[in-house]
């Protein structure tokens, strides 16, 4: 796979791993230590010991059930504002692989869970790294999964996996490559700044738009509805209040998770 993808994708440099703590971590490291390197790196590793959530959760890994991988790029459009963009693209590229490969119906969660039958099978975490006080690289860290069978008693109402919904096997490499290639499209349009392309796309895939949500804000449940998403890629809401609201990067919930209406 890895002469595949050296000849095929944007990747000039893929590493990969048995064992890691955490891909993303592993490309914050790499970055440090080549500072001048500026080559899109792909890292993978078979199992995380580490692996990291948003919100600072963890992100448990199975030993060679999941795909974990981190994408360490250099955009030549490099602007904080445009970071949720990428996640978003992020999205649109696993959304496209799994039901391309799969058949499966999935569903996009504002920003970037990918769910099917309500149960989250994709987790994407966004980082930027800076050097001298300059935006100089994204890591876009991705973690699919595949053939789990079962998760632990905490997670398994919340999670699922290829295998469970598809009870089929189907190939990590096929699954990565074929991300690749969606997630180098969505990455072309991001360099030429066709933003309104991928906002317009992910809207049509989101499945939050006009779904009831709750968030947190200031210690306080929110109900409200989510009704668009900005060119910047975050979620406009109308409060039970009647108050218009952007979120940008709060967790949202789906399923009345609190008691309380604020
Ligand atoms: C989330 O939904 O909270 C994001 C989960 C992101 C997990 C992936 S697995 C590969 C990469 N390395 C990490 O430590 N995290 C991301």
């Amino acid at each position: 796979m890895k002469e595949w993808l050296a000849k095929n994708s944007f990747f000039e440099n893929i590493l990969y791993a048995k064992k890691i703590d955490s891909t993303n971590e592993w490309a914050k490291r790499y970055f440090f230590s080549n500072k001048s390197c500026n080559v899109n790196t792909l890292f993978l590793a078979d199992k995380q010991t580490a692996g990291k959530g948003r919100f600072s959760r963890a992100w448990l890994c199975a030993a060679n059930k999941q795909i974990n991988m981190s994408i360490l790029i250099y955009p030549k459009i490099i602007n904080s504002n445009y970071l949720q963009l990428m996640c978003l693209c992020a999205a649109l590229a696993v959304y496209y692989t799994i039901e391309s490969l799969t058949n499966l119906q999935c569903e996009v969660k504002w920003p970037n869970d990918i769910l099917i039958n309500n149960r989250k099978v994709c987790g994407i975490l966004c980082e930027t790294l800076f050097y001298n006080n300059n935006l100089k690289a994204i890591i876009v860290g991705i973690g699919i999964n595949v053939y789990n069978n079962r998760f632990n008693e905490a997670i398994s109402k919340k999670a699922t996996s290829i295998f469970l919904e598809s009870k089929k096997i189907i190939s990590k490499n096929a699954l990565i490559i074929c991300l690749l290639e969606n997630f180098n499209f969505y990455y072309k349009k991001f360099n030429l700044a066709q933003f309104d392309d991928i906002i317009n796309e992910y809207r049509s895939i989101c499945t939050t738009l006009n779904k009831k949500i709750q968030f947190k804000r200031a210690n306080k449940i929110i109900n409200a509805v989510a009704i668009d998403i900005t060119p910047l890629g975050e979620l406009v809401v109308k409060t039970s209040s009647g108050e218009i609201i952007i979120l940008n990067h709060e967790e949202i919930f789906y399923n009345s998770i609190y008691n309380k209406e604020v």
